[in-house]
């Protein structure tokens, strides 16, 4: 079963959106049409995870992590069978993704080694004990966020990871030049009409789109340079780009050891 945790109602709460109901969560899976670098990214991510190395202080043969975001599980999936000695906690806000995520991730929930929880990414951070966690990952989810939301997460990501360890992030980070990134734009929005007007599902080339003009929009395009910045501010260091290609980015960031 799948645990509820209510948000608690406030300024930063309040700013928490539902943008996978609808037919864009219930056919998740044609994000494989428009964008085939998210399933490579999770599988990244995953690969990532698996290559870190965890320091003799650090070290367990259980190692906590959490991840925002899950939706249906392509990217936790990845970091399960990264490492078998992973355990998950996995938040989601949009019951519509989480439903698949059980579905598709039953057997390491009976095994113990996930737990899915319907909620905001804030409100599960906010739950969790400082120094807690071994790592924090997503892919695709953080991008989602309204700027001053996604602060507010970056911030308790950092409290909650334990010294020495990391923030492992695959996402939609926009270009710096904002001429370059309305030109990506541009030819991202030009593939959604190409696949969904070929397949007649001009429903779900509607959603996208619109989804699409939420991840532009002034609140919430989470350019590259300002987020690497703004994770220096909290206090990660190194940040650490590891892949870039138009705007599908893998990137570090380690809370610094005590
Ligand atoms: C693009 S999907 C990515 C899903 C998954 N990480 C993957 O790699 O396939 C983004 C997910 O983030 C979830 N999400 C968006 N805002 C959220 C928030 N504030 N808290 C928790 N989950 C959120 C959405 O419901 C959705 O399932």
């Amino acid at each position: 079963m799948t645990e509820v945790v209510a948000p608690e109602a406030g300024p930063a709460t309040s700013q928490v959106e539902r943008l996978f109901s609808g037919s864009i969560g219930a056919e998740y899976h044609m994000l494989d049409l428009i964008c085939p670098a998210a399933a490579a990214m999770s599988k990244r991510v995953g690969d990532f995870v698996a290559s870190l190395s965890f320091d003799a202080a650090n070290c367990q043969t259980s190692l906590s992590a959490f991840e925002i975001g899950c939706g249906t599980g392509t990217t936790t999936l990845g970091l399960l069978e990264s490492r078998r000695g992973l355990t998950i906690l996995a938040a989601d806000n949009e019951p519509a993704m989480l439903s698949q995520a059980q579905r598709n991730l039953s057997r390491f929930i009976d095994e113990g080694r996930l737990r899915l929880v319907e909620t905001d990414a804030l409100t599960a951070l906010r739950e969790l004990a400082a120094n807690s966690q071994h790592v924090v990952a997503s892919a695709y989810a953080v991008h989602n966020f309204k700027d001053s939301y996604r602060d507010l997460v970056l911030t308790e990501i950092f409290r909650v990871l334990r010294p020495g360890s990391m923030f492992v992030n695959g996402d939609r980070y926009a270009l710096d030049n904002i001429a370059g990134q309305t030109r990506l734009t541009q030819e991202e929005a030009h593939g959604y009409f190409k696949v969904f007007s070929a397949i007649n599902r001009f429903d779900l080339l509607e959603q996208w789109v619109l989804h699409l003009f939420s991840d532009e929009s002034a609140d919430h395009i989470m350019r590259l340079s300002p987020s690497l910045e703004k994770l220096r501010e909290i206090g990660f260091t190194p940040v650490e780009v590891h892949f870039r290609d138009g705007v599908n980015t893998l990137l570090s960031a380690t809370k610094p050891a005590a």
